[in-house]
């Protein structure tokens, strides 16, 4: 008899996904505000000129649904779309996208194993980076392969800092998610995860100090509303426009409040308020 499978490990997801890829699209289309958080944070990272003659990454695109706010945000941009589960990218190929979209079957923690070479001019990371397993390690890579100045997108849970965002994550989670997954997909394995993952994940302090260390600078954490207010936020960064800046002292982490009331289109948070 094959050995039973053990829980979900960072390393091991892109293969959970591949066994959640079709029931995928029906569950986060079923998550209020989910299509519209990302087209914001696409729309936050500021790509100029509808993306004419720019070049941008989605890491960890999945059915192509950060790889639509993107094009959302910037459509006349080339976008170049990754992910490790084949079968999540068999769902993202199956819609229609323009010539301007590329998907490519790799690894997000060696882009260049796959062929995917810089610069970008914006990159945008949606609901991975707390997937992977050698997080720092992959956010020096996203640094080093934008070019001086663009900017990166991390769009993540983010609940660690806030006892209340920890209390709504638990009840949505294990009040709709876990049990929408079970009708649906009929298996809670991987929102199980997700819950445990997230719990897990920095808060908004330590990725942000993790932004600062891996190069970035310009970081700016912005909520989303909803449900998700201060459990989704994006969290931006920027590549510094002159090489040398790199090297500089690093600033300090913004003191951030992640409970400050937030207004439909999010707050700067790092940013003390009027
Ligand atoms: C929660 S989904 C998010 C998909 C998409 N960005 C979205 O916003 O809907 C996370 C995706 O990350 C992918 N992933 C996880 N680990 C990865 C890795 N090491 N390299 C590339 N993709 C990975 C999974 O296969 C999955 O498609």
């Amino acid at each position: 008899m094959p050995p039973k499978p053990g829980p979900i490990e960072r390393g091991g997801v892109a293969r959970s996904f591949d066994a959640h890829a079709r029931t995928y699209d029906k569950l986060v289309g079923s998550n209020p505000g989910y299509h519209a958080h990302l087209r914001l944070t696409a729309k936050r990272m500021g790509i100029p000129n509808r993306g004419r003659g720019l070049r941008l990454l989605d890491v960890g695109c999945g059915t192509g649904a950060s790889t639509a706010a993107l094009l959302d945000a910037a459509p006349e941009a080339e976008i170049i779309a990754v992910d490790a589960s084949a079968e999540m990218l068999a769902q993202a190929h199956r819609k229609t996208w323009p010539r301007t979209v590329r998907f490519v079957h790799g690894n997000a923690e060696n882009l260049a194993m796959s062929g995917i070479v810089g610069p970008f001019d914006g990159i945008l990371a949606a609901y991975i980076l707390r997937n992977l397993v050698h997080q720092d390690a992959a956010l020096r890579q996203f640094h080093r392969l934008l070019r001086p100045g663009a900017p990166l997108a991390i769009h993540e849970y983010s609940v660690r800092d806030s006892l209340r965002s920890r209390v709504v994550w638990t009840m949505v989670c294990w009040g709709v998610i876990i049990p929408m997954a079970r009708i649906r997909a009929g298996s809670t394995d991987l929102y199980r995860y997700l819950w445990r993952s997230a719990l897990q994940f920095d808060g908004i302090k330590a990725l942000t100090g993790r932004l600062i260390s891996a190069g970035f600078e310009d970081i700016r954490v912005q909520t989303v509303p909803g449900w998700q207010q201060h459990i989704v936020h994006t969290f931006l960064g920027r590549r510094p426009p002159d090489p040398t800046a790199a090297t500089a002292a690093p600033a300090a982490a913004a003191d951030i409040d992640p409970e400050a009331i937030t207004p439909a289109e999010g707050i700067d948070m790092t940013k003390p308020p009027a």
